[in-house]
């Protein structure tokens, strides 16, 4: 049977950036159906850790994998203005544009460089990226390097990286001075009504 997250699944066994970007340019149109059918929570979750530590100010704020835009309509909900948003997919960028919550959005990788300059935001969301198939903990690097220092940086973990490599990069970061641990959420279902997909929000500032 077909079901809503087989696409999801789909990415998760990318080899490579090129593959997870034509998963979902394919899916871009369906994509926001198709998460509201499994009752998606990462943008949620990240947005309540981010509105608990981060005040709103005109500073610059990266949405890093931002899809269609569902976080960045929560963020300006929330009253931050000037986001600015990255992708893996053209496809997935088209329908964000629509929205107009975004100041720009640009198709770049995460785990390559990125062409923002350093300190460029006081504030990097991400939701439902840092998982398998998708962007590589060592994206971090770059996202660290176009954070001011004070600004923070706010992100969804899935299970495959919990259980593996996350502790190892977070400790290399924290041990090279580079982020400080401020906080993180309960580990909670990204896809409730249809599979279990079990993920942590985390919240680091910039040193
Ligand atoms: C599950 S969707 C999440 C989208 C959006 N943040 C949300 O919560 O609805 C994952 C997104 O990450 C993007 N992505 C995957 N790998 C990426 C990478 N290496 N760099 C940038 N974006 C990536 C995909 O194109 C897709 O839009």
């Amino acid at each position: 049977m077909k079901t809503s997250t087989d696409k999801l699944h789909r990415a998760y066994h990318a080899k490579n950036s090129t593959e997870t970007s034509e998963v979902y340019d394919d899916w871009a149109s369906e994509y926001e159906q198709h998460m509201k059918n499994v009752g998606y929570t990462h943008p949620a979750m990240v947005a309540s850790m981010v509105a608990r530590h981060v005040v709103p100010t005109e500073e610059r704020v990266l949405d890093a994998g931002a899809g269609t835009g569902v976080l960045g309509e929560i963020l300006t909900a929330l009253g931050y203005p000037n986001i600015v948003g990255l992708d893996a997919s053209e496809g997935m960028l088209k329908v964000a544009q629509l929205k107009n919550n975004y100041l720009e959005l640009t198709h770049q990788f995460l785990g390559k460089t990125l062409t923002f300059d350093d300190d460029a935001f006081a504030l990097v969301a991400s939701s439902g990226v840092f998982t398998q198939g998708h962007a590589p903990l060592d994206g971090l690097d770059e996202l660290i390097r176009v954070t001011r220092p004070g600004g923070h940086i706010v992100f969804s973990v899935a299970r495959t990286y919990l259980e593996g490599l996350f502790e190892e990069k977070r400790q290399q970061l924290e041990q090279a001075n580079l982020w400080r641990y401020v906080d993180s959420s309960s580990r909670y279902n990204s896809a409730p009504l249809e599979d279990t997909l079990i993920s942590q929000v985390f919240v680091f500032q910039i040193i």
